[in-house]
């Protein structure tokens, strides 16, 4: 039986509670938040004890792993104290606002040797490896992505110090499928617009922007953001090679060729399958079916955190 326990019990982990109580190799222990209500209302309904202190909840729960759902500035520490147990991690991206903290937290884990499972679900479409094994050995020229669309209602998500703006929050999702399907990132330059959101409250993140990436293959992609399109979103990304369009966006996977289309439907519920292969790396210890590493998802947030340096200072910036 695998004793998971959690710190942050807001949006995304009720996605994750639903799946992990289905299985029955799983017993849920203990849940932590700052704000309590939302502990006791998870531990009500999936049982478990209740915390506003993730050190208490390690120590008097003694969990096998702990999945960490915290907004992005909230990492203070609930990494670094589960890697000292030896407490295994599922932490959800992006993995911090901060450079520094998420390198003390890749060396924390690094020393202790817990399996860690970032939650760039995106990778575990069976669309997205099917495009991965389209894409092998293949030289993509151009790419496009997007993440253009209306702004999500938790309060800290348009504050730049507690997000990290979208680019690091929410379209890190696209710069993170760029990285996995056509490989690591060489150059970063990107704009960005404001002035459209002034009229609400406490917005300090950018309303737009475009990342132009050149990759260490020869190809060069172009994502861009947006939060002030709620009439019309578009997410996903293309993938131009010499003999083949490959479109991706959510769970279908479109292959354009010559005279032919191919469309793909994905099967699997992507947050279903991330926590599948993590409860199974818990349980045997091989973590050869993760696929987000801490150190891969560090990488991923280098490159949106370089998209922001660029912005800052207008000039390219290596990440
Ligand atoms: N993979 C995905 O598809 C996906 C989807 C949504 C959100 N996310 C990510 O999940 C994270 C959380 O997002 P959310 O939408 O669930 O946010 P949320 O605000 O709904 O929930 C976060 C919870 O963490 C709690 N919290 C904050 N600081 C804490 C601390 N120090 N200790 C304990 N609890 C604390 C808050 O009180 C809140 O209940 C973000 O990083 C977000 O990017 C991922």
């Amino acid at each position: 039986m695998v004793k998971v326990a959690f710190v942050g019990c807001g949006g995304i982990q009720n996605e994750h509670y639903k799946h992990l109580c289905a299985m029955d190799d799983v017993r849920l222990v203990g849940h932590c938040d700052v704000e309590k209500a939302r502990a006791e209302a998870a531990a009500e309904k999936y049982g478990g004890d209740v915390f506003t202190d993730y050190k208490a909840l390690y120590d008097k729960t003694k969990p096998d792993a702990v999945y960490v759902s915290v907004p992005p500035f909230a990492h203070v520490g609930m990494e670094e104290e589960a890697a000292g147990r030896g407490i295994h991690l599922f932490v959800e991206k992006p993995v911090a606002t901060e450079l520094a903290t998420a390198k003390r937290i890749a060396e924390a884990i690094r020393k202790s040797e817990i399996i860690v499972s970032v939650g760039y679900c995106f990778r575990y479409y069976d669309t997205v490896s099917q495009a991965r094994q389209i894409l092998k050995g293949k030289c993509p020229s151009l790419i496009h992505g997007a993440w253009n669309g209306g702004m999500p209602e938790v309060w800290w998500w348009r504050r730049m110090d507690k997000s990290g703006g979208q680019v690091v929050e929410q379209t890190t999702h696209i710069f993170d499928l760029v990285r996995y399907l056509c490989g690591e990132v060489a150059e970063v330059y990107a704009v960005a617009s404001t002035g459209c959101q002034n009229h609400v409250e406490s917005f300090s993140i950018h309303d737009s922007s475009v990342v132009s990436l050149r990759l260490k293959c020869g190809g060069i992609a172009c994502i861009t953001s947006s939060c002030v399109a709620n009439h019309s979103a578009q997410v996903g990304v293309e993938i131009v090679t010499p003999d083949m369009t490959l479109s991706i966006a959510w769970g279908k996977l479109t292959m354009k060729e010559d005279s032919k289309v191919t469309e793909f439907t994905s099967k699997v519920n992507i947050y279903e399958e991330e926590s599948k292969v993590f409860i199974e790396a818990v349980k045997t210890g091989k973590r050869n079916k993760i696929r987000s590493s801490y150190t891969d998802a560090l990488k991923t947030f280098m490159v949106t955190h370089a998209a922001n340096e660029s912005i800052r200072s207008g000039l390219p910036v290596k990440p």
